[in-house]
């Protein structure tokens, strides 16, 4: 601990009081740290103890340090000077954006949260499409802590395995088994939430350069994690409510050599669409052909509430290998959880669990305890019941406002927690959010979901842009909000389109 080097010509008991001064003055020995004992600290230096003790007699005298009898010596805090630092003379000042990536860079120019308008206090606010927290069941959740802690103990406190808690892990693919999907030769891995999901498996199977299809508008997390890894994301577009074009899905996979699909079947983000069961099998028959893998996201399916269940395209696969499923439950219970999962086939999970492993080892043990024991409580069911019920409610008062108030050319969104309008081609979005926030509403305009697709030239082609879209989130909204705020953007389109 004490480095000290003895000069000739000085006293040493000088010299080690100085020394222990300067060390307490920078920071590096903390107010109320104990000193070593006289005894030791001669035996550590090797020189007499009566030199030590002179030593820190000085210090004492000069309230550096004070000695309770029978403890110990201490430090003093009225001498630390944290600004004593050893003075450099030539000054680092490296300038970080210089110095910084092109990862980064895109991760920056990517993030709309630092430049797209933000929701201020007071605001009614279209843009969130997180659960609504006054159903959160804080009472069971809390019951689940203390149940699951008080059975695991220290085994959720302490490191645990990368693909996940096991109890959790068997909970999910017995719910898969029970939507119908087959899970030989499957297995699964607990991320943090979906978007970790994503960024680990495009970080296994995609290089710079690849090409990746994708509904166009899509989802925006999806579309900057895509890009940050310079996927070259090529969009399918979504015109009205069929959802994308096959044919147009056709002529893309004949034209260019496809890595993967992603895609949104249920509760299409941003146009809270459900492609119907034909269309998945479809798609997927297509896909399989070709033999491109599929990326389903599959954040949404508890949140079903307006009509039955509809196959996911990784049922439809079967015993095949193709589908990758990437799910959440941030939407269904919390986000702050961050919990999601990626299944698929076990040699690709091999590899994720340790791209995992490699990222930050596993998910948190005692999130996915907690989460597991609600699941499995009585609660979780009703829970699912009350929150598919106020959804509805919500979803059925936006569709009847926006039809009063709102002149449209497309209504999309079959339920989930937001909806998409796509307006006459007169109104500009980005324009009708500037004259709403003035009156305090405020949405998320369609362009941030919007992919166009570039050639190597930077020629754009397939540029369907969501000028005029724009997707309209009511979960944690009240519905006189709701109301209010709907009346507003139709009475702002209207003074638009008379203009
Ligand atoms: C399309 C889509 N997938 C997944 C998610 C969930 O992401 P995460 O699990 O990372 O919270 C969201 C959340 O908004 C979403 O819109």
């Amino acid at each position: 601990m004490f480095f000290i080097q003895f000069k000739e010509n000085k006293k040493k008991y000088i010299q080690l009081s100085d020394y222990i001064k300067n060390m307490i003055e920078n920071g590096s020995l903390t107010a109320g740290s104990k000193l070593p004992s006289t005894r030791e600290l001669s035996e550590e230096l090797k020189i007499g103890r009566s030199t030590v003790l002179k030593s820190y007699e000085i210090l004492e005298v000069e309230e550096y340090i004070f000695t309770i009898k029978g403890k110990g010596t201490f430090i003093n805090e009225l001498k630390i000077k944290y600004n004593k630092n050893r003075e450099f003379t030539n000054s680092s000042l490296i300038n970080w954006e210089e110095h910084m990536n092109k990862y980064a860079k895109r991760a920056v120019e990517l993030d709309i949260m630092k430049w797209d308008s933000q929701y201020k206090k007071g605001m009614i606010s279209f843009k969130s499409i997180a659960p609504d927290g006054d159903t959160f069941d804080i009472d069971g959740f809390k019951r689940a802590f203390y149940n699951r802690l008080s059975l695991e103990g220290s085994n959720l406190l302490n490191y645990g395995y990368a693909k996940g808690y096991k109890p959790l892990t068997e909970w999910l693919l017995k719910y898969m088994v029970d939507k119908g999907v087959n899970i030989e030769g499957k297995d699964i891995l607990i991320t943090n939430g979906f978007t970790e999901g994503l960024n680990i498996v495009l970080s296994a199977i995609c290089e710079s350069g690849d090409k990746v299809l994708c509904e166009n508008p899509t989802h925006n997390t999806a579309i900057k994690i895509l890009k940050m890894r310079e996927v070259n994301l090529i969009g399918i577009n979504i015109k009205s409510r069929e959802g994308i074009d096959i044919k147009e899905l056709k002529e893309l996979i004949e034209n260019n050599d496809i890595k993967a699909v992603f895609l949104i079947p249920s509760y299409h983000n941003p146009t809270g669409l459900v492609m119907t069961y034909e269309k998945r099998e479809e798609i997927y028959s297509i896909l399989s052909e070709n033999n491109i893998p599929i990326i389903e996201d599959w954040f949404a399916e508890e949140l079903n509430y307006s009509g039955d269940h509809v196959k996911s395209i990784t049922a439809i696969g079967g015993s095949n290998n193709n589908v990758i499923n990437i799910g959440s439950f941030s939407k269904i219970l919390f986000p702050g959880m961050r919990i999601g999962w990626v299944f698929g086939d076990k040699s690709l999970i091999d590899a994720l669990e340790s791209i995992k492993r490699g990222l930050n080892i596993h998910t948190s043990f005692i999130d996915q305890g907690i989460l597991y024991e609600y699941l499995e409580s009585e609660q979780f069911p009703q829970f699912i019941k009350r929150i598919r019920r106020r959804y509805k409610l919500k979803y059925e008062l936006m569709k009847e406002m926006i039809e009063e108030n709102i002149k449209y050319e497309h209504l999309l969104g079959d339920g989930g927690l937001y909806m998409y309008v796509i307006l006459p081609s007169k109104i500009k979005v980005r324009a009708l959010l500037k004259r709403c926030i003035k009156r305090g509403v405020i949405f998320t305009c369609g362009d941030v979901f919007s992919v166009s697709n570039e050639d190597s030239d930077g020629v754009i082609s397939n540029k369907y842009n969501y000028e005029n879209g724009l997707r309209l989130g009511f979960s944690k909204l009240k519905n006189s909000e709701i109301k209010k705020g709907i009346r507003i953007i139709g009475e702002e389109i209207k003074e638009m389109l008379n203009e």
